[in-house]
């Protein structure tokens, strides 16, 4: 081995005993009320380590006296463990066929029955995806949006990354699958970052929310979770998804991550609307 390798390099490819994982499970249930059981142990491992990187623990057991200490690292570790990755329009194709095909049909529904039109963004990250519907909203049903209440809700479960999805300031990075005429029309330049207007900003509403308790929440008529149910267990995936076709009506749509599936017997809840866009429609 290297022997330019220190000590503290070696620590991403330390082991986090199963042991040291339950206590440092038991500090984040009791101080944060956050329950790490129901995620991949595998996923959980390796966020750790980044976290004892970071922080100079040599070994886990150290970790577990700084967590004890350290509401900033409580913080931290739960931010680490909630990862928040997302981009304005991930998956641009999925976005297309929303809006060649799911939204038309939504609005005729909504239009049909008088009743508004309930988006909900579940692990909403910092609101790059329900910015992204509110912007494709504004730009392809300017009428129906005039004439539908429409009402975007994007829930998270840390407190952070709600607070600067409600800030709506972004780096390039999450930009880069936004076209450029929507970034021109409806950004603006705010030092090194980029501010989202509030025309688009004020159509959401952000608040914290457990994706295991996904069945209190309000019925939608669409529901994108994505790039989240991949952290959890697969019995756990098959409670969220089940508290997901709770709260749809009868023909409202879930859209699931490029790499996630329905698992189990919810499957015989939905039927694919587009299997490769993963949009699925509650029967
Ligand atoms: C990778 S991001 C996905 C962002 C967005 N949905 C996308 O596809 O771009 C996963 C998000 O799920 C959130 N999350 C993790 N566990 C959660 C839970 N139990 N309840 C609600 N959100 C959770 C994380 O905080 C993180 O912001």
């Amino acid at each position: 081995m290297n022997s330019a390798l220190s000590g503290l390099d070696k620590i991403e490819h330390l082991d986090i005993g199963d042991d040291e994982l339950a206590e440092i499970s038991m500090i984040l249930e009791k101080r944060r009320s956050f329950s790490m059981s129901v995620y991949k142990d595998k996923c959980m491992k390796r966020r750790v380590a980044i976290r004892m990187r970071s922080s100079r623990c040599h070994d886990a057991a150290a970790y577990c006296n700084l967590l004890r200490q350290s509401e900033r690292e409580l913080d931290l570790l739960l931010k680490a463990l909630t990862i928040h990755v997302s981009q304005f329009f991930r998956n641009p194709s999925m976005f297309e066929k929303l809006q060649r095909e799911v939204f038309p049909l939504l609005y005729q529904s909504c239009g049909e029955r008088r009743a508004p039109l309930r988006i909900w963004s579940l692990g909403c990250a910092g609101g790059e995806e329900a910015y992204s519907l509110a912007i494709l909203l504004r730009e392809y049903f300017p009428g129906d949006l005039r004439q539908i209440a429409t009402n975007i809700c994007a829930t998270d479960i840390d407190e952070e990354t709600l607070h600067a999805a409600r800030k709506a300031e972004f780096n390039d990075d999450r930009l880069k699958d936004l076209p450029v005429e929507f970034c021109e029309r409806y950004f603006d330049q705010s030092g090194s970052r980029m501010k989202l207007k509030d025309e688009i900003r004020e159509m959401v509403t952000f608040c914290r929310g457990d994706i295991m308790a996904v069945e209190k929440f309000f019925p939608s008529d669409l529901v994108l979770c994505r790039n989240t149910l991949i952290y959890f267990t697969r019995p756990d995936q098959e409670k969220i998804l089940n508290g997901v076709a709770d709260i749809l009506p009868i023909g409202g749509i879930l859209v699931l991550g490029k790499s996630e599936t329905l698992v189990g017997e919810v499957r015989g809840r939905f039927v694919p609307v587009c299997p490769v866009e993963r949009i699925y429609r509650r029967i």
